[in-house]
């Protein structure tokens, strides 16, 4: 699909400079066979892009190879294959994912994972564009696109020693850096409806996402990324009732979130400016004294509190970063009931 406008290329949703920039560099990758590397924490699209750049320019297989799960003797047949009677249990030729992708795409996922013996043998595969199979003595010509990609910082992975100063150089020639969902909130509404119509393609109900919830998701950080918020939307279409949407089936880490926010309002809305606001006259503030004393603000913090949180104790005490029995302590000694 490429229609720009709806933020649809390559199945890459968003509409942020972001993922323009993004677009645009696979537009480039897409126009050469070198080797790319791609960056970003946990669920920030590293796979979506991968399959992206092949896909601009589709020739052969896309291949994905899972390094971190490339352990054991096996590794490397797995990798290049192996010729029968290589070692006890080769009973036949076996071709490996190398080959699979041969005239196509091979994408290391987790290329930081790669132990280092099989680290040498991928560079020699990208700078010679050979492979052993393992007991053969033939080196064999591939001709195929690497996509590496990672959410390991590789300079510290160089400086530990875990990985080959020389790979990194060869794979950071192009190499492109996806950016967290938190610095791209406004593609927010695009990813939700794209993953809500994705729910309705598997035969769910479609729910009707309000403003109160894209208040939560823009004001939550994310730290999963896309992944993230694509587990929270299919874990609504799966417990909403009745089509509606309800706020008590968000995932404890957004709700506790929302909590903290609506303290924040709370703070806003009862306003140390403003002692008429918020129709809670206990803790307005005479805008004549900007200072007051350290336990008389400790006392409004938890009123304010328990009222953002309509009394409920383990709530508030969670939005406060302090245990049930802090609280109920605090409570006794400034007189809160
Ligand atoms: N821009 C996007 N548009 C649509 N779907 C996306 C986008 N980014 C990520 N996704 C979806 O989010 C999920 C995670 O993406 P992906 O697997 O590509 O992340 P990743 O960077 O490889 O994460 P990890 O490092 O954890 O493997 C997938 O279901 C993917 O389809
Ligand atoms: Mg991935």
């Amino acid at each position: 699909m490429h229609q720009s406008t709806s933020g649809w290329d390559h199945g890459l949703v968003g509409q942020s400079q972001e993922i323009a920039a993004i677009r645009r560099l696979i537009e480039k990758a897409s126009a050469n066979r070198l080797p790319v590397l791609l960056l970003g924490e946990s669920g920030t699209g590293k796979e979506v892009v991968a399959r992206a750049i092949h896909d601009s320019n589709p020739r052969g297989q896309f291949v994905p190879i899972d390094c971190g799960s490339l352990v054991g003797t096996l590794m490397e047949s797995e990798l290049f294959g192996h010729v029968k009677g290589a070692f006890s249990g080769a009973v036949e030729n076996k071709r490996g994912l190398v080959e699979l992708a041969d005239g196509g795409t091979a994408f290391f996922d987790e290329i930081g994972d790669l132990p280092l013996e099989m680290q040498v043998k991928l560079l020699r595969l990208i700078q010679e564009r050979e492979f052993r199979a393992v007991g053969s003595l033939q080196w064999r010509k591939v001709d195929l696109r690497i996509i590496a990609a990672t959410h390991r910082n590789l300079n510290d992975e160089v400086a530990a020693g875990r990985f080959r100063l020389d790979l990194f150089y060869r794979l950071n020639v192009f190499a492109l850096r996806l950016p967290p969902l938190r610095h791209r909130k406004v593609d927010i509404p695009l990813l939700v409806n794209h993953f809500l119509s994705d729910g309705q393609t598997s035969g769910l109900r479609g729910i009707e996402p309000n403003q109160e919830l894209f208040d939560t998701f823009d004001a939550y950080d994310w730290p999963g990324n896309v992944r993230e918020l694509k587990h929270c939307i299919d874990r609504l279409n799966a417990l909403r009732s009745e089509g509606a949407l309800q706020m008590a089936d968000l995932p404890s880490a957004l709700r506790h979130h929302r909590d903290m926010r609506g303290l924040e309002q709370l703070y806003g809305a009862v306003g140390f400016s403003d002692p008429a606001a918020g129709g809670l006259p206990d803790f307005a503030m005479t805008p004549k004294s900007p200072v007051i004393s350290l336990p008389e603000s400790e006392r409004r913090t938890i009123s304010q509190a328990l009222a953002a949180t309509h009394g409920e104790r383990g709530k508030a005490a969670r939005a406060l970063g302090i245990g049930r029995t802090t609280l109920y302590r605090k409570m006794k000694q400034y007189g809160i009931e």
